[in-house]
């Protein structure tokens, strides 16, 4: 101790070390008067404030915050940055949806000046809801991928994105071809693929918009360089499923399309799945290929009810995602909550220590990422927030109900979205505050 470089954060700490037993308790290290030390960006150590003193810290050195809950920054698998300004866009599902607002949003993105401002706009919007990682969609023009990367870049944030590929079944404006969507994204991943904190995605999204051609170009350039992700939608809607039946007649399914050009795997994400055969769900388990649960926009688009059960006893793996502007809201927050309401329906349930283990070290775990991110084990990069339980009067009133700490973190998952983020660290450094509210009464 004593360097320079080093940090120690005071406060409520909470994460975990693997998926949490919610009976034993297994998985989840809690602190009420903790310290997460910190030099050079990387966690160095994390203990009992009592205990780090008796080793040789001194406590007065410590930013104390008494009344946070300090947690590892919350991870986003599916969301589309072109899209944020047409979030609660009205009245259609999927297909229309895409047609009326979606397209004509991301074709401002032509414009090098929209997708730098947006993509600046929206990595704020991330960290204001205390989301330090996501997997990004940007649009079909390789310049807005660059100008995201860019922008990431020089929040020094850790984050996967990657170019839309699409050649078909959508205005002529935003098609690119077979041939310009491989140059280009061989182009951006030989600038940005594990650049600094950066990946690379490949990025079809999704069958209907992607000729064969296309799709297989996407298997090739998956297998060409190491370690590239790819993400793309899957079986969010039943006019979607039978749109697909028709564009592939030859295909078995849906998740057989994607299996033909070999774009299944441990790296690969798909949004929804929700409306998959038994058949369709053993393929993705023995493949190992991600879904990402979308509940805010899976309500908002009337898409249907993900069964999180199935897949998990199937063994698919499962992660959490916000999906705007399909989705309704950054907050990862706000989308557990939905999520819970979700399960409700289908008499399951999303314990608050699952949900959040799901939106940090759950996620990275499916981003592949778990050796950076995720949780405070030494050596991680601190991507971290302070969480105010107590943003609203009605949370504070519930917080002091609650006796247990199971009991806060529910009321939590449930109540709480962006104005919980007191504030938010990248790799130590402080890159959000949110400014104290007040409840003012008028006489
Ligand atoms: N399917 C194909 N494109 C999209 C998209 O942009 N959002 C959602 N939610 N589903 C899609
Ligand atoms: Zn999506």
């Amino acid at each position: 101790m004593g360097s320079s470089d080093l940090q120690a954060f005071r406060a409520r700490i909470l994460h975990f070390t693997s998926a949490p037993d919610i009976h034993t308790g297994a998985g989840v290290e809690y602190f009420d008067d903790g310290v997460l030390l910190v030099e050079r960006g990387c966690v160095k150590a994390l203990g009992r404030a009592e205990d780090l003193a008796r080793q040789g810290l001194d406590l007065q050195s410590c930013r104390h915050y008494p009344d946070y809950v300090l947690m590892p920054g919350f991870i986003d698998t599916h969301v589309h940055y072109p899209q944020t300004r047409v979030i609660a866009s009205y009245g259609e599902q999927l297909l229309d949806w895409l047609n009326d607002y979606t397209f004509p949003a991301e074709l401002q993105f032509s414009d090098p000046d929209v997708a730098t401002q947006a993509a600046q706009e929206f990595l704020q919007l991330l960290l204001q809801n205390g989301t330090t990682t996501a997997m990004v969609y940007t649009s079909v023009f390789a310049q807005s991928t660059h100008a995201f990367f860019s922008a990431a870049e020089k929040m020094n944030l850790r984050m996967i994105a990657g170019k839309v590929m699409m050649d078909r079944n959508a205005p002529a404006g935003l098609l690119d071809t077979p041939s310009s969507s491989e140059a280009e994204c061989r182009e951006l991943i030989e600038a940005w693929h594990h650049h600094k904190r950066l990946h690379y995605a490949i990025t079809p999204r999704f069958a209907p918009t992607s000729s064969p051609q296309q799709l297989a170009i996407a298997g090739q350039l998956l297998r060409a360089y190491p370690n590239l992700y790819l993400q793309s939608h899957l079986a969010e809607n039943t006019h979607e499923v039978a749109w697909i039946k028709n564009l592939f007649p030859q295909a078995r399914d849906y998740v057989d399309v994607y299996d033909h050009y070999g774009l299944l795997g441990e790296r690969s994400v798909f949004g929804h799945g929700i409306h998959l055969s038994d058949a369709e769900i053993a393929r993705l388990a023995q493949t190992q290929t991600g879904i990402a649960f979308c509940p805010t926009s899976n309500l908002f688009l009337g898409s249907g009810l993900l069964d999180v059960a199935r897949l998990e006893q199937a063994g698919v793996p499962l992660s959490i995602a916000t999906d705007v502007g399909g989705g309704t809201s950054f907050s990862q927050l706000r989308t557990l909550s939905e999520a819970y309401k979700i399960l409700q329906l289908q008499g399951q349930r999303l314990h608050p220590l699952k949900g959040l283990y799901m939106a940090t070290l759950g996620n990275a775990k499916a981003l592949k990422l778990d050796h950076l991110i995720g949780n405070f084990e030494k050596g991680k990069e601190a991507d971290f927030i302070l969480l105010n339980m107590n943003a609203t009067p009605l949370q504070a009133m519930r917080q002091k109900t609650a006796t247990q700490l199971i009991e806060q973190l529910f009321a939590l998952m449930m109540l709480g979205d962006e104005h919980s983020i007191a504030r938010t660290y990248i790799m130590g450094k402080l890159a959000f505050r949110r400014a104290e509210g007040d409840v003012l009464w008028v006489e």
